[in-house]
């Protein structure tokens, strides 16, 4: 077998902990180069993770001009996604980035508009929709067991969890806080599942009233204030063009009990689903009975989807890129969607600084 060869662009955390020992999964991948701006973290991921004699960078425009390699990862800050998976479709390269598209809504746009100029596949991190219980959320949608979902909730509420690690806190490096690093993930997932990327109008808030308390109570540290300018906390009232309305909170600090990862809660005229508990809950009324139905996922009921019991969703990640390379399969996350995302994201900020509703097709 053919193996498509590939370069790693970032060699930080979210490459050592999910593409790295992802990649080596799946078997039509091998990892040949590596690039990172500190030299030992590349040195360090090419001997873990690198084919024996895979070459290791500083620039990763020297990478890209590696003919032989078909496919790159963009593992960097947010601020240079587009700069980098620009010139990797440029140079012939297939692109995984990782989340959220871009910076901002400008750059995530040329992105889109050069994977469309140069045909080169383009997809975004965004694994969540890979997780058991979105994947069968997702299929009975699909069978119309929601019916209409006019009425959702999407959020990621920490009551206590900054990112006190990497560039999170720097607005020159990631375009935002909470919501552009965290709330991405709840506003795609949940729009995954509504199966509704086309948004009208949104009205946004944007607060960092907790960033100078002494007292920090943070797991992951504490924060440095001096180079901390990006939002702790974001609320958005998001209607979609068919009349639907998305409910957006994203928080690494909020005085609440709750302490969550992505959650989403969506209404249909037939039935609603949620994820509050930590697992997937459809409730409706059948028999005029309410009924709560909950899936076991540990009895493999999810088996109907190919490799769901198997492979972890970074996994599978990785394999509906190969697949979508190889022309066996269709990405779950298009280039159109989650440049969707951004917009809204970015129509948060900007109804958060203007005060007034963003419309997206002014
Ligand atoms: N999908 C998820 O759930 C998830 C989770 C965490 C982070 N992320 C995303 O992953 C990205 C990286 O985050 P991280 O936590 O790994 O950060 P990190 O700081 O740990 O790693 C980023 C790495 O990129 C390197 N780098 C920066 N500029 C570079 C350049 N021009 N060329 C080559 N290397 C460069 C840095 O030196 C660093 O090693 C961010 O976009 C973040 O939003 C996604």
């Amino acid at each position: 077998m053919e193996k498509l060869r590939v370069g790693i662009i970032g060699c930080g955390n979210i490459a050592n902990g999910k593409h790295m020992p992802s990649i080596q999964e799946v078997d039509v991948f091998e990892m040949v180069a590596f690039c990172d701006i500190i030299p030992e973290r590349a040195e360090a991921a090419a001997k873990k993770f690198g084919t024996p004699d895979a070459k290791v960078y500083t620039d990763y425009r020297e990478l890209l001009k590696d003919e032989s390699i078909n496919n790159v990862r963009v593992l960097t800050h947010n601020d240079n996604h587009a700069e980098i998976s620009i010139a990797a479709m440029r140079a012939g390269k297939h692109v995984l980035c990782e989340k959220p598209m871009a910076a901002n809504y400008a750059e995530a746009l040329e992105m889109y508009n050069v994977h469309k100029e140069t045909g080169m596949i383009l997809t975004i991190g965004y694994q969540h929709k890979l997780d058991p219980d979105v994947l069968y959320a997702k299929a009975e949608a699909a069978k119309d067991t929601f019916g209409e979902m006019y009425y959702a909730h999407a959020n990621v509420v920490r009551r206590r969890g900054v990112p006190t690690h990497g560039a999170f806190l720097m607005k020159e490096k990631q375009g935002g806080g909470a919501l552009i690093d965290v709330g991405t993930h709840a506003v795609d997932t949940t729009l995954y599942i509504m199966d509704n990327y086309k948004p009208k109008m949104v009205l946004g808030a944007t607060f960092d009233k907790l960033k100078h308390n002494p007292e920090q109570g943070n797991p992951l540290g504490n924060w440095d204030t001096e180079n901390y300018d990006v939002e702790e906390f974001a609320s958005g009232f998001l209607v979609m063009e068919n009349g639907a309305t998305v409910v957006v909170e994203a928080s690494w600090a909020l005085n609440v009990r709750e302490n969550t990862g992505v959650r989403y809660k969506i209404s249909g005229t037939k039935a609603g689903l949620d994820n509050y508990d930590g697992f997937l809950k459809i409730n409706g009324v059948n028999n005029n009975q309410q009924y709560l139905h909950e899936v076991d996922f540990k009895g493999g009921q999810v088996a109907f989807v190919a490799n769901a019991v198997d492979d972890l969703p970074r996994v599978k990640e990785q394999k509906v890129f190969a697949n979508a390379i190889l022309g066996k399969g269709e990405l779950v996350t298009t280039p159109e969607s989650a440049l969707v995302v951004s917009h809204i994201l970015e129509g948060i900020y900007i109804s958060a600084k203007t005060g007034k509703p963003y419309y997206f097709n002014d």
